[in-house]
């Protein structure tokens, strides 16, 4: 996973290597410095007087001390800023990478993961990375460098002294595994909640106009206040044990201290004359020194053990990022494409299908049909029947369980996915909009589109009317998800840019739900003038919006039940005919 990671800063190589390189100078300059101190203090002693040498010298080590503060602080942050550069251009790949990939998903792949997961893995994971990527950079050099720098000078000042790390050192290490390994499953079930919270905010957003209108508000407001709280106790739950890291470190950083007084200060200060004598083989600026040096070893094993925390949470966030790119698609090209769809003839064989995500059951199954290509054919049935799913099979949104689906007489797996979705066009049920211009949208469908097919595509679709009577006419603005529609002129924008496709097979997943009956029966007059040859699949709640269709389709429960004219279906169909007399009956008591 890591070399993987790694390899995202390839194009950071010269960053990522000047700035160790500039920290590692930073470093210089900070383990310099207490011995430079240690030079001023032992120049001064209480045994000696004052001389002008004296305040000379101490001026002179004091402007060293200075520059060398200066320099390693240039270092530090030229050297972060490098680190910044590198890691965020790194993850900026990375996120690219996810990008790309996620557009490739077929609609099971998006399924699985789930939108809002797909999002935080994009966003507060990859940061995640990247900011671990940063701290690498930075703390990953300066601390093993500090720590042996620092601890060479330690050893160097008074060696038997200096073991009192012996003690310590290991001590730390067994706190900092013990955290690692408690923190890190607790960091992957947080990671889950940020997905839960998502999941809430991304569906409350998307569906506000929902929410308001059921005057939901409350309820969704509890749902998020639960995900919200799931996430702040996990969230806890790890924090609790990483800020115990601080307090180990710091309670063993000044018991060293401590004893460093202890027994340093003996052999500084003679006990039996209550004064300091340099001839104890101490002096009071080394060990003033040491004392720094102390300090420093253990801050920067503090600085390693956070960046090791900081590795346990990356490596969830990797191990969610990787997921995502390793992911096999499993709707994709075949070897040898077949170029074209011949024509509009579709063919179920044997079908049946399960959606993978959780279903014991299959959602289709025995599903047999021939349409010949030019066909009119209308699907009726109610919620839940499966009409959606079937229709789906067609331009491959989803593969077959069992058996298969043919188009112009080969198997839909045989083809292209963008040869197929080419031929194939689809209005969705829940179809959108994106934001941009009318034209932007209606080019979708074709990217060539002049504006004299667009606006002969509107008219067919019986969209013309309500754009035309805007001042901006194609030029018009179309907010995102198309919200300054109404449902009814997006259902009828959305045809018109699957009709600019100028398919072989039009399916229409009931489209005109939101249009009112004249349109409706205006729309389908357009169709039966303009798309002669074209295959057209229309999926309808009102009989009135199939009854012309040469063939109508009556779905139950994942299986088609009836097949036939209007006129046939009426006189055998139970379930036809009992939706026509309900349907009737609403017509009658209107
Ligand atoms: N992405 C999915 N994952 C799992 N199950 C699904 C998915 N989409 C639909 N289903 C299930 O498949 C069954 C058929 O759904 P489908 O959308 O095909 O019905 P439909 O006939 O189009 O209904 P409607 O008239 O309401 O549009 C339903 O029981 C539904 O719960
Ligand atoms: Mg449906």
């Amino acid at each position: 996973m890591i070399k993987r990671l790694i390899a995202y800063f390839k194009n950071y190589k010269f960053y990522a290597i000047l700035c160790p390189v500039l920290m590692l100078f930073e470093v210089l300059g900070d383990v310099m410095m207490p011995l430079l101190m240690a030079q001023i203090i032992n120049r001064v002693s209480p045994d000696k007087a004052f001389t002008n040498e004296d305040i000379y010298y101490v001026l002179k080590m004091g402007g060293v001390m200075v520059i060398v503060a200066l320099a390693a602080m240039f270092c530090g942050a030229f050297s972060s800023y490098l680190a910044s550069k590198a890691s965020m251009g790194a993850g900026a790949e990375l996120r690219e990478d996810l990008f790309t990939k996620i557009q490739t998903f077929s609609f099971s792949n998006i399924d699985y993961f789930s939108v809002p997961s797909l999002i935080t893995r994009m966003t507060t994971d990859v940061n995640n990375l990247q900011q671990t990527g940063m701290m690498c950079l930075r703390m990953l050099v300066r601390s093993p460098f500090m720590f042996i720098f620092a601890l060479i000078m330690a050893l160097s000042i008074h060696t038997e002294l200096a073991c009192i790390f012996l003690v310590a050192i290991p001590i730390l290490a067994i706190a900092i595994i013990l955290i690692m390994k408690t923190v890190h499953p607790r960091f992957m079930s947080f990671h889950e909640k940020i997905d839960d919270l998502n999941t809430s905010v991304q569906e409350n957003l998307t569906n506000i106009r929902v929410v308001k209108s059921f005057v939901r508000e409350k309820h969704e407001k509890e749902k998020f206040k639960k995900a919200n709280d799931r996430l702040t106790s996990t969230g806890i739950n790890a924090i609790k044990i990483v800020i115990m890291n601080m307090p180990i470190m710091q309670l063993v950083m000044y018991v060293c201290i401590l004893a460093i007084v202890l027994f340093g200060g003996r052999l500084v200060v003679d006990t039996t004359l209550g004064r300091v004598v340099a001839e104890a083989g101490l002096e009071p600026g080394d060990l003033l020194s040491f004392i720094t040096y102390v300090s420093q070893i253990l801050m920067s094993l503090m600085m390693l053990s956070m960046l090791f925390l900081q590795f346990t949470r990356a490596r969830a966030s990797g191990q969610r990022v990787l997921e995502v790119l390793d992911t096999e698609v499993d709707i994709k090209d075949p070897e040898n494409p077949i170029a074209e769809v011949p024509d509009g003839t579709i063919d179920f064989e044997n079908v049946a299908f399960r959606y993978k995500s959780g279903n014991i059951e299959d959602t289709l199954s025995d599903i047999n049909l021939h349409i010949e290509s030019g066909e009119t054919i209308g699907i009726i049935g109610s919620t839940g029947s499966a009409k959606t799913t079937l229709v789906q099979l067609i331009p491959r949104l989803y593969d077959v369980t069992k058996g298969s689906v043919k188009v112009g007489g080969h198997d839909v797996r045989e083809y292209g996915l963008e040869t197929l979705h080419d031929s194939v066009a689809m209005v969705l049920q829940k179809n959108t909009l994106f934001s941009g211009t009318v034209r932007d949208n209606m080019k979708w469908g074709n990217p060539d589109a002049t504006d004299e097919e667009i606006i002969n595509a509107c008219k067919q679709a019986q969209a013309w009317d309500f754009i035309s009577k805007k001042p901006e006419g194609l030029d018009g603005e179309v907010s995102q998800g198309g919200a300054n529609f109404s449902g009814g002129q997006k259902q009828r924008l959305c045809i018109a840019r699957a009709l600019l496709k100028k398919p072989k097979i039009i399916i229409l997943d009931d489209s005109t739900s939101a249009v009112d009956t004249a349109t409706d029966a205006k729309i389908r007059e357009a169709f039966d003038a303009e798309l002669k040859g074209i295959t057209t699949i229309i999926i309808a709640q009102r009989i009135n919006s199939i009854s012309h269709a040469d063939r109508i389709v009556v779905m139950d429960d994942g299986k088609i039940v009836d097949v036939g004219t209007h006129e046939e279906l009426m006189k055998t169909s139970k379930i036809y005919n009992e939706v026509y007399t309900s349907q009737q009956e609403g017509v009658i008591s209107e």
